[in-house]
């Protein structure tokens, strides 16, 4: 059916290409390109001999040309974008002036301003309309599947949505002392900044882990979790109509704050270059060198992660409570792509959004994000792609 460009060989790149190959009903053909090759090669080594036929490339993706000579070589029908958040404007850009398709599974960060939000890209709707382009915005997990699963409520549960809580455990252990699950640079930056959470029309600003609740995860138990600002918050709170209050929890071991803490007293997680030895330096950059790759937490990672939302609202007039989570082992995901649950989490759903636009489904020219599709198809995917859900009528509530 068609030919899938990805881009990023990362944690998450290993296991859409290993989708992509699983689903050769949908696609034909794909490419994995990235800054370093070697990557692209090793994970082609793991995939090819099948009926999906595998090419690698290089490409600096900062750089739009590049990527838009890739696409005029390979000509994809889609650009599975999942290399860092910097990145996604360059390769949108390169979209535009070829007439590609487009996923992600992160919304834009400028690299020298800690601050995601979807404004920049969600500005290139009108230009997509235009080129008769689809643009699949966060088509991870959440971003992704959270949302997929608020659209689900919405249009098979609820009259009337009020209240989500979108919850992330990650009760995943690699037996190291510290290290990320996904680059540790998004991920610091994204625990280190105030919380936020969208209540009656506003936005209320918490500091950094301010809030903290212990729930008992299904399948996992008891947990810390914190309240956190993630970006799906940013569109659900305008695409769920009538929404009165978003929040986003977080687990984290205590083990693991006071690592983060030390490294945050300490000057570490700092994106202000610094001097060192004649050289400008940022130190959360370094970190990220001296930390454990997170592709090689895969072979050491127990454990399961639940990642799920927590709806409130009306349905016939009486009010009604609906949980919908995935429970995904860490151990399994290793056993079947080579990467831990958080990547198969995110590339599972990558792949599969692509597929939808792919067979026309979720094809509509413009800038969406997850919950503005049908989210049957998707929801019937996950169960079929690795990601089943499971609901509760009845489930513990967060106070
Ligand atoms: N929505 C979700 O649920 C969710 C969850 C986790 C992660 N994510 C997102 O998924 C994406 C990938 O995460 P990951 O864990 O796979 O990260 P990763 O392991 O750091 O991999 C990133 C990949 O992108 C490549 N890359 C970076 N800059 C590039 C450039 N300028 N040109 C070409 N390639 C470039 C890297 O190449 P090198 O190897 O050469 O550095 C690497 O192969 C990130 O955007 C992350 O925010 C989303």
């Amino acid at each position: 059916m068609g030919k899938a460009l990805i881009i990023g060989a990362g944690g998450v790149g290993n296991v859409v290409a290993h989708k992509c190959v699983q689903n050769s009903e949908v696609f034909k053909e794909i490419c994995i390109a990235s800054r370093t090759i070697e990557k692209c090669n090793a994970i082609k080594e793991k995939i090819d001999g099948g009926p999906v036929k595998v090419h690698t490339a290089q490409v600096d993706a900062d750089d739009t040309s590049q990527v838009i000579a890739l696409i005029e070589k390979f000509k994809p029908d889609i650009v599975i974008n999942v290399a860092l958040p910097y990145q996604d404007l360059s390769i949108m850009d390169a979209c535009l002036a070829t007439k590609v398709h487009y996923l992600d599974t992160a919304n834009y960060e400028p690299p020298d301003v800690p601050k995601f939000e979807y404004k920049w890209q969600w500005a290139y709707k009108e230009d997509f309309e235009k080129a008769g382009i689809t643009a699949v915005l966060g088509s991870g997990f959440d971003p992704g599947v959270t949302g997929v699963f608020c659209a689900y409520a919405q249009k098979h549960h609820f009259d009337e949505i009020h209240y989500i809580d979108i919850l992330d455990c990650n009760a995943g252990d690699h037996g190291y002392p510290f290290a990320t699950n996904f680059n540790p640079e998004i991920n610091i930056r994204e625990i280190t900044a105030n919380g936020r959470y969208y209540e009656d029309g506003k936005w209320v600003e918490t500091k950094p882990l301010e809030y903290k609740r212990v729930y008992n995860f299904p399948e996992i138990g008891p947990r810390d979790m914190y309240l956190l600002y993630h970006e799906e918050l940013e569109s659900l709170s305008k695409n769920i109509k009538g929404v009165k209050r978003i929040r986003f929890w977080m687990t984290f071991s205590e083990k693991y704050l006071t690592h983060l803490r030390v490294l945050q007293n300490v000057g570490m997680t700092s994106i202000e270059p610094i001097e060192f030895e004649g050289k400008m330096i940022q130190p959360l950059q370094f970190l990220k060198a001296v930390l454990p790759d997170p592709a090689s937490l895969g072979p050491r990672t127990k454990g399961k992660t639940n990642i799920g939302c927590i709806i409130q609202g009306i349905k016939d007039g009486k009010p009604r409570t609906y949980y919908v989570y995935n429970v995904c082992d860490h151990e399994e995901c290793y056993k079947e792509v080579g990467s831990q649950a958080v990547s198969y989490t995110t590339g599972v759903p990558a792949m599969i959004g692509a597929s939808l636009v792919l067979k026309g489904l979720w094809k509509k020219p413009g800038v969406y994000n997850v919950e503005e599709f049908d989210p049957d198809p998707f929801m019937e995917a996950l169960n079929k792609f690795g990601l089943p859900w499971k609901e509760s009528f009845d489930p513990e509530l967060v106070d």
